[in-house]
């Protein structure tokens, strides 16, 4: 059988990753996928940078679209993150050109995925995301297939791991908001523009593409009400805790009466509730459907391994032949997000 052959653009962490799996795991990925899974060319920013993994087998291409659109490519892995530039310019051209396309890309699929969705439609291509919404946890095969008998009724979650760490830790380690943003900087936590974790940009994508998937509407990320988590202080996790409750970064989705409502702000949820015991920089997301009723999904949010396991999930899927496409077509009423409120005097 011919191989699935792949494109890798972008080799941080989680690219670096997925080529460990690949080069370690390949007899178990071809059993699993039905054929041989091989990289053919990869493209980065920097080619000598050490990367604690052996590229000279593999083609080198400086231009990440030259990687989309090369023949002996069959599917573009995109991992170079950001909602526009290079990301999106070689996912374009990968659709262009016929290729499907497996994506890590929150920000870019938040911002462009229904267009990006409709273009993989005429294209007659996959475009996959598995790893854009929890890192390891598979949450988009959850709701796109183990509940596709489903009506959703509702989906939340805490979906950014670094607020999730910076919650727990001033809790209980009694420290500032200050003082855990600078460890968790030191930790490598923080996004390099540490707003989209903090002020729950990041999250609200996330909560965006699963309420697309969850209600077959367009991924609506202007509609979702954010606010993230710079205000929260030592005196408000201890007045939640006398009562029993904790503060989560939570994102819900749910369909109302008005439309559709996405919300993506700071919570009291009950301390003995799974998501009140969700600890350190993990992610939990909670399904609700009609016939399955309550379904809680664990685990690591982002990082090398994590990331790494759900970009191959969707790989092994394109290798074996699935056709799925994930997000929905039809326009639907959005709840728009309320004005931000006033700041406490
Ligand atoms: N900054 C994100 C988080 C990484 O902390 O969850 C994964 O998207």
């Amino acid at each position: 059988t011919d191989p699935l052959r792949l494109g890798i653009a972008g080799l941080g962490t989680v690219g670096a990753g997925v080529v460990k799996i690949i080069q370690r795991r390949a007899e178990l990925l071809a059993r699993r996928g039905g054929r041989p899974v091989v990289i053919t060319a990869v493209s980065a920013r920097s080619r000598d940078r050490d990367r604690g993994v052996k590229l000279d087998a593999y083609d080198w291409e400086d231009d990440p679209v030259a990687l989309a659109r090369r023949p002996d490519v069959d599917v573009l892995v995109e991992l170079i993150g950001g909602s526009d530039g290079p990301a999106k310019a070689a996912t374009e051209a990968a659709i262009a050109a016929g290729k499907d396309v497996v994506t890590a890309n929150k920000a870019m699929l938040a911002h462009h995925g229904q267009a990006l969705a409709e273009a993989a439609e005429s294209a007659g291509v996959v475009l996959r995301f598995e790893a854009a919404v929890a890192g390891g946890i598979p949450v988009v095969k959850a709701l796109s297939e183990g509940l596709a008998g489903n009506e959703v009724r509702r989906v939340l979650g805490v979906m950014n791991g670094t607020c999730n760490y910076i919650l727990t830790r001033m809790e209980h380690g009694g420290l500032s908001y200050d003082a855990v943003f600078e460890e968790a900087r030191r930790l490598g936590y923080l996004e390099a523009d540490p707003t989209l974790d903090v002020g729950g940009i990041d999250a609200g994508h996330k909560l965006a593409l699963l309420a697309s998937i969850a209600y077959g509407t367009q991924v609506a990320f202007d509609a979702v009400q954010i606010e993230g988590i710079e205000r929260i202080s030592i005196r408000d996790i201890e007045a939640a805790r006398d009562m029993g409750f904790r503060i989560k970064l939570l994102g819900v989705a749910q369909m109302t009466a008005a439309g559709l409502e996405q919300r993506m702000s700071p919570c009291l949820v009950p301390a003995t509730s799974p998501l009140g015991q969700l600890e350190a920089a993990t992610n939990m997301v909670v399904l609700e459907g009609d016939a399955v009723g309550q379904i809680v999904l664990q685990g690591a949010g982002a990082g090398e391994g994590p990331t790494a396991s759900a970009v191959l999930s969707d790989i092994l899927d394109i290798a074996r032949g699935t056709r799925l496409s994930t997000f929905g077509q039809p326009a639907t009423t959005l709840v728009p997000p309320r004005p931000a409120p006033a700041t406490a005097p």
